[in-house]
């Protein structure tokens, strides 16, 4: 995979006068204490980080842990004090860090696209003009400028609404405008900051899904922040924690919900309902895990209710429930298959725990089998692994 963005030892220093405070930070300092010895403020300090194209990157702490000095070090609104900030520029990196006015101009334009928490939309302007007001900046021409408008008014169903004037248009609406606006530019990667965070938590949930929908097919890197844990991990493909200027924790959602790094991730994930970011996958026991049943027969379930062999490219060739030859059904059948004694039920790594858990509540908690997208046998899945993933045990 490209990598899209890359921050490398990156630290920023709010203040006339920085070299104290580096030194400071190269030491460990905190915040507190660099302020207090220096006056200078630490916005960031050894921030590595990288982005790769297509993910959404999502970045949250706690006000003033650093998210939007980060996010603003990638279009140069913020001055790093030191380190690199790599950015993709066609085939190659740029270092926004150092790079001329005139490769930054172009970052801006062709490359790197930013959302405010406000999306800034101009009252006296039609929804149509917002919206193309980005490639207007830029010198598009009139036709492939409305082209371009009206094709992301269509994706965001706002094309009803295209001759209005923004102030005409709820909050929501306004913000899906901004959202449209931010994809009409087409720069491939896209700097969100809150946009969502002064909406209700209904029309703040719909815009989730409509970033999610766009994603889909626009395919764009995104680096997002966001103060609200759910909202990180509905939309992240990766999340990292800030907390006093310093990454805490960098990792896929499941791994912040199962491992979070120390107690103040912890505390963030207090809350948490874990069964809205678990896939199968995060809680089986992996096949070299489970206990043999003897002469290549392998035990499903800790009760040994169910056993299994596989032939040499790991697929299942004979599976037994209670000596009985098993009929096999799959997580998402179980309201067809009810439980008679004689299934074993299946999913993918990929399936929802939540639909495992369904399964196993539908049949008297049976235990799960899963198999990967060739049909090899990968796992099994058991409800107290369900329970000690739930736990965090
Ligand atoms: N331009 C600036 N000049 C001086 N200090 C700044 C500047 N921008 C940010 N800071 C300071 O840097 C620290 C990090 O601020 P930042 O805005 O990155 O936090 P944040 O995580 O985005 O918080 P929030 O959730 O409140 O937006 C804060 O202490 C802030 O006061
Ligand atoms: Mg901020």
């Amino acid at each position: 995979m490209n990598v899209a963005v890359d921050f490398k030892n990156v630290d920023i220093v709010f203040g006339p006068d920085t070299a104290d405070a580096l030194a400071m930070v190269d030491r460990g300092a905190t915040r507190a204490e660099i302020l207090e010895q220096t006056g200078n403020v630490l916005g960031c300090a050894g921030a590595n980080l990288t982005i790769h194209e297509g993910e959404i990157s999502v970045l949250m702490g706690l006000s003033g842990s650093g998210k939007s000095t980060l996010l603003r070090a990638v279009n140069r609104l913020n001055i790093v004090s030191r380190g690199q900030v790599l950015v993709k520029d066609g085939e190659k990196m740029v270092n926004v860090v150092s790079c001329d006015a005139a490769t930054l101009r172009r970052l801006r334009q062709n490359q790197v696209a930013m959302v405010f928490q406000q999306f800034g939309l101009l009252p006296w302007r039609t929804v149509e003009e917002n919206v193309g007001l980005g490639l207007e900046l830029a010198g598009v021409p009139d036709a492939e400028r409305k082209a371009r408008v009206d094709k992301q008014l269509k994706l965001v169903n706002l094309d009803p609404w295209a001759k209005k004037y923004a102030h005409e248009l709820s909050g929501g609406m306004q913000q899906r405008v901004g959202l449209a606006r931010a994809f009409a530019t087409e720069a491939p990667i896209l700097l969100m900051d809150e946009p969502f965070s002064a909406l209700d938590p209904l029309i703040r949930t719909k815009l989730q899904d409509e970033l999610l929908q766009l994603q889909k097919t626009l395919k764009k890197t995104i680096i997002f922040v966001s103060h609200d844990l759910e909202e990180a991990l509905k939309i992240g493909s990766h999340i990292t924690i800030m907390e006093g200027g310093r990454i805490v924790q960098t990792g896929a959602p499941e791994d912040i919900v199962l491992r979070p790094a120390n107690d103040y991730v912890r505390d963030f994930i207090a809350n948490v309902n874990p069964l809205s970011v678990l896939t199968a996958w995060n809680v089986m026991r992996d096949r070299r895990d489970l206990e043999s049943a003897g002469r290549g027969w392998t035990w499903l379930d800790r009760r040994k209710t169910t056993r299994f062999k596989v032939d040499k490219d790991g697929l299942v060739a004979a599976a037994e429930r209670d000596g009985k030859p098993v009929e096999w059904v799959s997580c998402t059948d179980v309201e067809q298959h009810p439980e008679d004694g004689t299934q074993v039920y299946w999913a993918n790594p990929g399936t929802p725990l939540k639909t495992v858990m369904l399964a196993m509540h539908r049949s008297q908690t049976a235990p799960v089998a899963l198999f990967d997208e060739q049909s090899r046998f990968v796992g099994a899945i058991g409800v107290r692994d369900v329970l000690s993933a739930v736990l965090r045990r």
